[in-house]
């Protein structure tokens, strides 16, 4: 019988032959241990998102072919399951050379003032963006004179995207506003149709949240948005209540399966026409052309119910950590991702804008071109539920309130838990 534990005589190892080609390959080893690398820590996992945050990678990746991107990535839209995770690392002093980040609290409060982030004025200067960015966005990155993120793009939060075909089919026309009560109409007659007129994906609840968000702001207005987050304008006032009663109604023309669905989950069901209509950020927009799908085509889009004239920004930004393992190759990224080549590569997929006032405007489409002529005529105004507007425990304090108000829809309820919230976050006195 063969032993195996015997090589035959002609493939017996030769251990003299072994160490040398070991000696051959260990400074190699060594040497790959010191490749050049760099961690980028995102969210971005959907279909459009990936494909946009590809096209940074391979603007970097042409600059800099040497460097071995570590993608690290936490999937979960609105970063609902990214952030902790990433809180985590970073109070483990682990950060990684550069993670997502939205300007305003998030990203003073949670990364800046706690001292995680590195200022970057040098690359602002060396890189001279103060001519090419608007100094509203440069002035809510800004800490004591310090930039402290680099933007690739600004979404639009109050859009409301639809599948054309459904809408065409139901012998409903969408003109250049809505009203909420005009689209409560068109959800009505959908569901008599026997469409299902909404399409939510709130396993991540932020989702919902946004539809609220979104609603809030289609009732109060862009002068009522800015009184409620600098506290001068309680949310138990009339005009909230009212946005969360349009917002209950709206969830009566909800998808049935919403709780199980993601947010692009919801987005795909209006592309394969299973709903007709969904409210979500333009990150949106990044779904339908990863589906190949054609503006004002296959599908159209709507400022959100009442808000035409005013524009949620949710801009997206890198930071540089304090104590970056890889500082240069970090450094290098946030040059990249402030280039004109970078953002004109990445918004097109994202659905986002470019943040540079100097790309080329013909390299985008037409809802590109509509949210630019938005974002350059339209009050700004921040996210709450990307955490731009209001301190992370009024966010958090937001999405539990939403949570349960899914359930219940007792508005009384919801309005004092966001009034108790505003006055522990120090929205109000
Ligand atoms: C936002 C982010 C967008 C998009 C969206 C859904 O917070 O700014 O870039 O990724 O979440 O995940």
């Amino acid at each position: 019988m063969k032993n195996k534990n015997c090589y035959p005589v002609a493939t017996r190892p030769c251990w003299s032959k072994l160490a040398t080609l070991l000696a051959v390959l260990l400074p190699f080893a060594a040497f790959a241990d010191n490749a050049k690398k760099m961690e980028v820590f995102s969210w971005w996992t959907s279909g459009g998102e990936a494909a946009a945050l590809d096209a940074l990678f391979n603007v970097y990746k042409k600059q800099d072919p040497g460097v071995e991107i570590i993608n690290a990535t936490v999937a979960g839209g609105g970063g609902s399951a990214a952030r902790p995770v990433l809180q985590t690392r970073l109070a483990g002093g682990n950060p990684p050379d550069t993670w997502q980040t939205h300007p305003g609290w998030e990203l003073l409060g949670q990364y800046v003032d706690p001292g995680y982030c590195e200022p970057l004025n040098d690359i602002y200067q060396s890189e001279s963006w103060d001519k090419v960015l608007p100094s509203q966005l440069i002035s809510i990155l800004s800490r004591d004179g310090k930039e402290w993120c680099v933007l690739c793009g600004v979404h639009r939060g109050n859009d409301l995207w639809y599948n054309k075909k459904v809408l065409d089919k139901a012998g409903i026309k969408i003109g250049d506003t809505i009203s909420i009560d005009e689209f409560l109409a068109d959800c009505a007659k959908l569901k008599a149709a026997g469409v299902t007129p909404l399409a939510v994906g709130d396993s991540g609840i932020w989702a919902t949240a946004q539809l609220f968000e979104n609603t809030l702001l289609g009732t109060v207005g862009p002068d009522g948005w800015k009184a409620l987050f600098s506290g001068k304008m309680p949310f138990d006032d009339p005009k909230v209540k009212q946005a969360a009663q349009s917002y209950a109604k709206m969830l009566e023309y909800q998808n049935s399966d919403h709780s199980a669905l993601t947010w692009d989950q919801a987005i795909k069901a209006v592309q394969e026409g299973r709903c007709a209509f969904s409210s979500m950020g333009d990150w949106a927009h990044g779904e339908f052309t990863n589906a190949h799908l054609q503006d004002n085509v296959d599908f159209g889009w709507v400022s959100h119910p009442g808000t035409a004239g005013g524009f949620i920004v949710v801009a997206d930004g890198f930071t540089l950590a304090k104590n970056a393992p890889h500082k240069a190759e970090a450094v290098a990224w946030l040059k990249s991702i402030g280039s004109k080549d970078a953002q004109e590569a990445f918004n097109p997929l994202k659905g986002s804008i470019p943040v540079r006032t100097d790309v080329d405007k013909s390299k985008f489409g037409p809802y590109h071109q509509w949210s630019m002529k938005s974002f350059a005529t339209d009050a700004l105004l921040p996210s709450c539920v990307h955490g731009e507007a209001a301190p992370a425990a009024f966010q958090q304090a937001l999405n539990d309130a939403i949570t349960q108000f899914v359930v219940d829809k007792n508005v009384d309820a919801f309005c004092s838990a966001l009034v108790q919230a505003a006055k522990d976050s120090n929205i109000t006195k």
